[in-house]
């Protein structure tokens, strides 16, 4: 019920009464009285905002560039999620030339209004894995990264709620793992005919594909049902869970259309910077203006924003800022470093059926009946990301051996993380070459879930309207090539157990030439993209060399922390709004430990 009447609140515009939500930044706004202000509503600042404003004595202020239109035809309809890509929803970023993907650029979303990248993502929901958590542990030297420590925030992000045709999930879970948080999250409706033989699979090759009845339990190998940010059939993000049970809170405000600019310190404490000033503009020539936390800012950008924010406001990496004419307020060179993310392929076979979803891409009244039965009730094939009901992670076998030849360790967190990722999905699937006009399609996309090439995020120019230089090194090194092709080698094996005879035909299209070694590097390099999954360019770490410290402050500041999935000092082995939902909950209990000091 919290979900639907803060959606209504949020619908309807909100004014001060109902909710505190502003277009822009209004007089009411700038003389505001706000303890912490929260940059960004995506998955760490929605997530932020929510837990902070729980204390009716702490008053906050999360500042949004985007809009607030959260109840989007595209963004609520699950099915409709790749129409959210450059658009309005999107900061349409495009990486630098890639060396791994022979020097092309590829688009690089990330989401632009309230919800952030929640709003425009694919809703699969993953927390990570024991191993990726402890590792964390270890980098930070704090044990409550570990996900022993972690478990209480762990199980206080997502609830699991039926799927839209309420069919019995007994098997597809395990309920004791999601009982308590705002996010509600389900399983599929039984739409798909090739989640049987997925299923089926997984038995007649469960050494490679073991079932996995829950991914979230800790250890996440094996093939599982996915579990999505989908309720009643409508897509759930931090503005529709975490903010909507917030927005009628007297001590939590929220402005959107406004970018924040830079922050600014606003005196000194132990010799160091104190950050508590923020600046914000609507346009990039029209007025700036500012405010000052009493207590905290919290930059929850993103991983591409928020070092972004953090160079234009003096605080990287000295050589760099000053070739922008940028002075340097605190030499941090850690900051925009340690890029990095998912490497995305898709594979695609042609099949023996027509009863596809491939229409929905390339038959207009195809596409016009299923959103008008999702319309009349919110099911059918839009009601369902992305067209898999279950995906899976593999493990390279005799992983020490195979990375050794590479003279590198094991760069997975550990025996519970996979090494690649595998999204069985019953229609063509591919970035580079579109949809063919006939023929029916399944497809597995691959992703190396455990990289080990690093890129950065640096200054394109001092404009802050100007997007920044954005490389995260996808497939950057022959490790993560190598990788690559073990994903496609075992996403061959997949299709080659019985389950598939009579209904797989052949590799389709420059697939079907990745015979040789070199041939599969090609056409690895020549098609991959990215799983949206950028990471760790303002990590946390114990070193001095990290630019966050263990609990999120910027190195050397006072009064200014991280929140978002830039703090991440490893990416997990998974999908990254769980993991960022995770780190904010932890987040939000540290500042509110701080606060009461
Ligand atoms: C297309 C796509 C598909 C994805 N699929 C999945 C998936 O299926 N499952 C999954 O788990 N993850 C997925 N992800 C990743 C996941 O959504 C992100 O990892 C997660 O949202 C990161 O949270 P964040 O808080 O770091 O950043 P975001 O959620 O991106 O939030 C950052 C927010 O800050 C705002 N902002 C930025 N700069 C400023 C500024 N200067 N002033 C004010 N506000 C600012 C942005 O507009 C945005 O709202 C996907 C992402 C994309 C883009
Ligand atoms: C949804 O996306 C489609 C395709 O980009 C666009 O034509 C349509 O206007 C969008 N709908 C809304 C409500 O924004
Ligand atoms: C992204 O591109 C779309 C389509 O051109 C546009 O409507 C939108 O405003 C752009 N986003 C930003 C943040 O400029
Ligand atoms: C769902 O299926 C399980 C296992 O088949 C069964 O034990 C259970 O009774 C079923 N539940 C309902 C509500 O039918
Ligand atoms: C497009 O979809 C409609 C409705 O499902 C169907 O009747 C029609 O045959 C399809 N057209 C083609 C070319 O497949
Ligand atoms: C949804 O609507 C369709 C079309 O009216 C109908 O066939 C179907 O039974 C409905 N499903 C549910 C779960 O109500
Ligand atoms: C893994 O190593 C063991 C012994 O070290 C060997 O017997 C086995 O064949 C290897 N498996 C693979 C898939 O290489
Ligand atoms: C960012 O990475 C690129 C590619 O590795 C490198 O050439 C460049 O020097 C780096 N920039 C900074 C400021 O670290
Ligand atoms: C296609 O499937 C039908 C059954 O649906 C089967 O009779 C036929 O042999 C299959 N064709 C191929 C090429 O596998
Ligand atoms: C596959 O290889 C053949 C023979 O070299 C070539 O004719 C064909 O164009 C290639 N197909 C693709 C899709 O690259
Ligand atoms: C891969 O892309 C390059 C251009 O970057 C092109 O020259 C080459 O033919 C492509 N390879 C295949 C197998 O299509």
């Amino acid at each position: 019920m919290l979900y639907r009447s803060g959606f209504l609140v949020l619908a309807l515009g909100a004014t001060r009464v109902l909710g505190a939500l502003f277009q822009g930044p209004t007089e009411e706004v700038l003389k505001g009285s706000y303890d912490v202000i929260v940059v960004g509503g995506g998955a760490g600042g929605g997530a932020m905002a929510s837990r902070l404003s729980e204390d009716p004595d702490i008053r906050v202020l999360l500042i949004e560039a985007g809009s607030s239109d959260i109840t989007n035809l595209n963004s609520t309809v699950p099915g409709l999620a790749n129409n959210l890509v450059m658009s309005a929803f999107d900061w349409n970023f495009t990486t630098t030339p890639q060396a791994g993907y022979n020097g092309r650029s590829i688009d690089y979303p990330r989401g632009f209004v309230l919800g952030g990248s929640t709003a425009i993502n694919q809703m699969l929901f993953c927390r990570g894995t024991v191993d990726d958590y402890d590792r964390w542990a270890r980098v930070t030297g704090d044990e409550g990264w570990s996900w022993k420590s972690l478990a209480p925030f762990i199980f206080a992000v997502d609830h699991m709620t039926p799927p839209v045709d309420h069919h019995n999930t007994t098997g597809e879970f395990n309920p004791v793992l999601h009982k308590n948080g705002p996010v509600s999250i389900s399983v599929d409706s039984l739409i798909l005919d090739t989640n049987t033989r997925v299923l089926e699979t997984t038995q007649q090759l469960p050494d490679l594909f073991p079932f996995n009845l829950d991914y979230n339990s800790g250890t996440s190998v094996g093939v599982a049902w996915k579990q999505n940010a989908i309720l009643n059939g409508h897509r759930v993000t931090s503005a529709t869970s975490y903010l909507a049970q917030a927005m009628n809170r007297k001590n939590l405000d929220v402005v959107v259309n406004t970018r924040v600019t830079k922050v600014f310190p606003v005196g000194t404490e132990d010799g160091k910077p104190v950050f508590r000033g923020v600046e914000f503009a609507q346009t990039a020539d029209g007025p700036r203006h500012t405010l000052k936390a009493t207590q905290e800012v919290i930059l929850s950008a993103g991983s591409l924003k928020t070092p972004h924010i953090l160079m234009l406001s003096g605080i990287g990496d000295s050589a760099h800022l000053s070739s922008f004419g940028i002075k340097t307020i605190v030499d941090l060179p850690g900051v925009g470093q340690n890029l990095h993310d998912h490497a995305f392929l898709g594979n695609s076979w042609t099949v023996n059926s027509t009863n596809t979803l491939d229409d929905l891409q390339r038959n207009a009244t195809a596409a016009a009946e299923a959103l008008a039965l999702w319309k009349a009730n919110a099911t059918g094939p839009l009601s369902v990301a992305a067209g898999s009901s279950q995906f899976g992670f593999v493990r390279i076998p005799n992983a020490t051996a195979f990375f050794q030849q590479f003279g590198v360790e094991d760069p997975s967190a550990g025996p519970s993380s996979g090494h690649i990722e595998h999204i069985p999905t019953n229609s063509y699937v591919s970035t580079t070459v579109p949809i063919p006009a006939e023929g029916h399609f399944f497809a597995i996309i691959t992703a190396v879930i455990s990289p080990t090439a690093r890129g950065n995020v640096t200054l394109r120019s001092s404009d802050p309207f100007d997007a920044p230089l954005i490389n995260p090194a996808l497939l950057g090194n022959d490790v993560d090539l190598a990788i690559m092709r073990e994903g496609v080698k075992a996403a061959r094996a997949f299709v080659k157990a019985p389950a598939w005879s009579g209904y797989i035909i052949s590799e389709f299209g420059e697939f079907g030439n990745a015979t040789t070694e070199d041939a599969l590097n090609e056409y690895i390099r020549n098609n991959s993209a990215t799983v949206d999954h950028p990471v760790g360019s303002v990590a946390m770490g114990k070193d001095e060399s990290a630019p966050l410290t263990p609990d999120l402050k910027v190195r050397g500041t006072v009064g200014l922390r991280v929140v978002d999935a830039s703090a991440f000092p490893f990416i997990p082995s998974g999908h990254t709004q769980g993991p960022t939902y995770i780190l904010a909950e932890r987040a939000a209990h540290l500042v509110r430990a701080d606060l009461k000091k």
